[in-house]
C-alpha cells in the first residue's frame, strides 16, 4: 500500500464520537506494552502519528487512524495494565465492548502477543472474544527483532498451541524496530478490505 495519507481522526471513548465514516476498519487489541500503537506507526510510515510510551498503559482511548481515505487503523487501550483499578477495567471492558459489538465495518481485529512471551489468560480471554464476534483470529507476534529466527518459530509454536490455533498462518511475526512484516501484513490488509462483507 503507497500510503498517501495518515491522520489521526478522533480519539473516542463513547460510541456518540466514533468518526461517521464507513471506510473498512481493522483494529488491534492486546496487552498494555505490547507494541499495538508502534505498529500503526510503523505500518504508515510515520515515527510519532501514534503515541507510543515505554510505560504501559498510554493508549487509553479509541484511537481512528485514517489511511488514504480508504480504511481506518483503530488502535485499542491495552488491558492488564496493573495499576489500574476495578473500575478502570470495567471502563475499558465497556468501551471494547461497545465497539466490537456496535461497529459495522469492523472488518477484522488482530491480536497482539509478544513474541518472547507465551499469551496469558488475558490474551487468550481476549483471543476468545475477537473469535466469538466472528473473527478470522489473526495474531501478531510481536517486537520480532527480539528474537532470532530458530527462537521466533519455537514462539510461534508456543503461541499458536496456548491459543489454540489450527492454522499457523494465522500467526505474523512483526515488528515496528526492524519494520519486518510490514509488507505481509500491508497484503493481508488489502485482501481484507477487499473482500466484500458477508
Ligand atoms: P498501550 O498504549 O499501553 O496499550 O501500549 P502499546 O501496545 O500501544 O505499546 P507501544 O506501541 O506504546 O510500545 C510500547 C513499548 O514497546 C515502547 O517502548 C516501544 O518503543 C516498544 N516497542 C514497540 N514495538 C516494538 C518492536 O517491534 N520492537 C521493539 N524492540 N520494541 C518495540
Ligand atoms: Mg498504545
Amino acid at each position: 500500500m503507497i500510503i498517501r495519507k495518515a491522520e489521526l481522526l478522533i480519539t473516542a471513548v463513547k460510541k456518540a464520537q466514533y468518526p461517521e465514516t464507513t471506510v473498512p476498519e481493522i483494529a488491534f487489541a492486546g496487552k498494555s506494552n505490547v507494541g499495538k500503537s508502534s505498529m500503526i506507526n510503523a505500518l504508515v510510515n510515520r515515527k510519532s502519528l501514534a503515541r507510543t510510551s515505554s510505560q504501559p498503559g498510554k493508549t487509553q482511548t479509541i484511537n481512528f487512524y485514517n489511511v488514504n481515505d480508504e480504511l481506518n487503523l483503530v488502535d485499542l487501550p491495552g488491558y492488564g495494565y496493573a495499576k489500574v483499578s476495578k473500575s478502570e477495567k470495567d471502563k475499558w471492558g465497556s468501551m471494547i465492548d461497545t465497539y466490537l459489538s456496535s461497529r459495522d465495518q469492523i472488518r477484522e481485529v488482530f491480536l497482539l502477543v509478544d513474541i518472547r512471551h507465551e499469551p496469558n489468560q488475558n490474551d487468550i480471554q481476549m483471543y476468545s472474544w475477537i473469535k466469538g464476534c466472528g473473527y478470522t483470529g489473526y495474531v501478531i507476534a510481536a517486537k520480532s527483532d527480539k528474537l532470532s529466527r530458530s527462537q521466533q518459530i519455537k514462539s510461534v509454536e508456543l503461541i499458536r498451541k496456548t491459543l489454540d490455533i489450527k492454522d499457523k498462518s494465522l500467526i505474523i511475526p512483526f515488528s515496528s524496530s526492524s519494520k519486518a512484516g510490514v509488507e505481509e501484513v500491508w497484503n493481508l490488509f488489502e485482501s481484507i478490505i477487499k473482500t466484500e462483507e458477508v
